[in-house]
């Protein structure tokens, strides 16, 4: 097909999309939000815009320029661009990778699609965590009150629980009046009085990074680096924090299978932040099995308090702690590595971090009365338990296998409007490393039907690994 794109005076075309977007920069340094929504009514991409053109380029590996790049966002917001195409755009960029200039053109994009919160007013720098998405993984329940314990300020917009990984704001949910959805006038005005908010993603922030995600979780292009770090690094840039550790999960229960890949995903996300303003910690952790013990929202809250009682399991508080001692030096508190270690286990170790915590749910419009009486979340109906078929020690359990058994248990959904049920998970008895008798249980599994509880079982039974030889317990800081 004959391309009217490509028969364009195509050098006017990044001065349009350039002029725009140097506009909405400029406009967001003098209020809290850019809103950019108008610009897509300003031009007519149907016309102006043959996205099978950018596609072939991009299947034939030929760089795109940036306003190529903005051009497929944009056309795609203003729904020019039908879910087919960009499908295929997403498919070549699979194969065919961008190179840093064009993945730094698809963040702008994405982050321009929207709002972006400006943080600055605050006169203080905000820093930020941000997994790549685990089984188990409450590090941020705990890391927060932490962080802000200390005396930095920790703003988080979190996410949902998709496919076998759990989401933070699924987790704060299951407290009950705990809101989830504040407005950013909301979110600014606790972070200054409390150190601390933890909220869903504030509506109209990277809409396009939302809308073009839910396409690739079902053209099986999720696992591509570029994508992964733009759309990470599109949501940190919009969130307004100055500075972020990002917490890499390698292994079966994570995106990452192998630490290479996730080093590139890294590497990117650095260079993003680097040409963006935002400092940029990656750090590894192990997702061979899942971090703490407990899998699903009420019972990973539940853990989430002993963690910052002192008294949670020891892979969790190294985690917590390893993150610490990063984001910390980060802030404005003027630490380094070191200091920042010692005084986030003394803020664990003194009740501080317990404190902020419950001051933090409190103020969020939780009831507090879980964090003494963990019988105040809810409780699943039916527990069973997973007996172990011989003796041995535990030479690995299968972190995806745990986090699709607690899936089904219904801790998570299929689909985005899928319910979940708060009560439902799994509890691992033992882990890596540990010696078991044939009979003790190996874990337990919780859910509002029997049903759902005995196929639970089956499935967690073959998740263990049992050997006759002594086990190491398995390293979870792999930097
Ligand atoms: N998390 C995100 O926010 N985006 C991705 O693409 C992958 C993980």
């Amino acid at each position: 097909m004959a391309s009217s794109f490509f028969n364009l005076n195509t050098a006017d075309m990044p001065c349009l999309y350039a002029d725009r977007r140097e506009k909405h920069r400029s406009a967001g340094s003098d209020q809290n939000f850019m809103q950019a929504g108008e610009r897509l009514n300003m031009c007519n991409l149907k016309q102006m815009f043959q996205a099978v053109e950018i596609i072939r380029k991009k299947r034939d590996a030929v760089e795109l320029a940036s306003a190529e790049i903005t051009g497929m966002v944009d056309g795609f917001m203003a729904g020019d661009i039908p879910d087919y195409q960009m499908s295929a755009w997403l498919m070549a960029i699979y194969f065919r990778g961008l190179s840093i200039d064009e993945t730094v053109a698809l963040t702008d994009a994405l982050v321009d699609s929207g709002r972006r919160l400006d943080l600055s007013f605050l006169g203080r720098k905000v820093v930020d965590k941000h997994s790549t998405g685990g089984v188990g993984d409450k590090v941020s329940l705990v890391l927060g009150p932490v962080i802000a314990s200390c005396g930095a300020l920790f703003g988080k917009m979190s996410g949902r629980g998709l496919a076998h990984t759990g989401g933070t704001v699924d987790k704060l949910e299951s407290i009950p009046g705990f809101r989830t959805q504040l407005s950013p006038d909301e979110f600014e005005a606790q972070l200054r009085e409390t150190g601390i908010c933890i909220a869903g993603q504030s509506e109209g922030l990277v809409p396009a990074d939302m809308k073009i995600y839910a396409l690739r979780d079902l053209t099986g292009t999720i696992e591509s680096n570029p994508l992964i770090a733009a759309s990470i690094m599109s949501k940190k840039i919009a969130g307004g924090a100055s500075a972020v550790v990002l917490d890499i999960k390698v292994g079966s229960g994570a995106f990452f299978k192998t630490i290479g890949h996730a080093s590139g995903a890294a590497h990117l996300m650095r260079k993003i932040g680097e040409l963006r303003g935002v400092n940029v910690l990656p750090v590894f952790t192990s997702m061979e099995q899942p971090l703490g013990n407990a899998v699903g929202n009420a019972l990973e809250v539940r853990e989430a308090v002993s963690a910052l009682r002192g008294d949670g399991p020891a892979d969790l508080t190294d985690v917590v702690v390893a993150l610490a001692s990063r984001l910390l030096p980060l802030s404005d508190l003027g630490w380094d590595r070191r200091r920042s270690e010692q005084e986030s286990r003394r803020c664990i170790e003194s009740g501080a971090a317990l404190e902020k915590f419950r001051e933090w749910i409190s103020v969020q419009g939780g009831d507090t009365r879980f964090i003494d009486h963990p019988d105040a979340l809810p409780a699943a109906r039916h527990v069973l338990s997973v007996p172990a078929n011989r003796s041995g020690y535990i030479a690995g359990i299968d972190a995806l296998a745990v986090g699709r058994a607690a899936l089904e248990l219904g801790a998570g959904r299929h689909r985005k409007d899928e319910t979940i049920d708060h009560s439902a998970g799994v509890v691992l008895c033992v882990k890596t490393g540990d010696r078991i008798s044939e009979g003790e249980s190996l874990a337990s599994v919780h859910s509002s039907t029997e049903e759902k509880c005995m196929a639970a079982v089956e499935a967690l039974a073959k998740s263990y690994r049992i050997s006759d030889s002594e086990a190491e317990p398995a390293q979870v800081l792999l930097d």
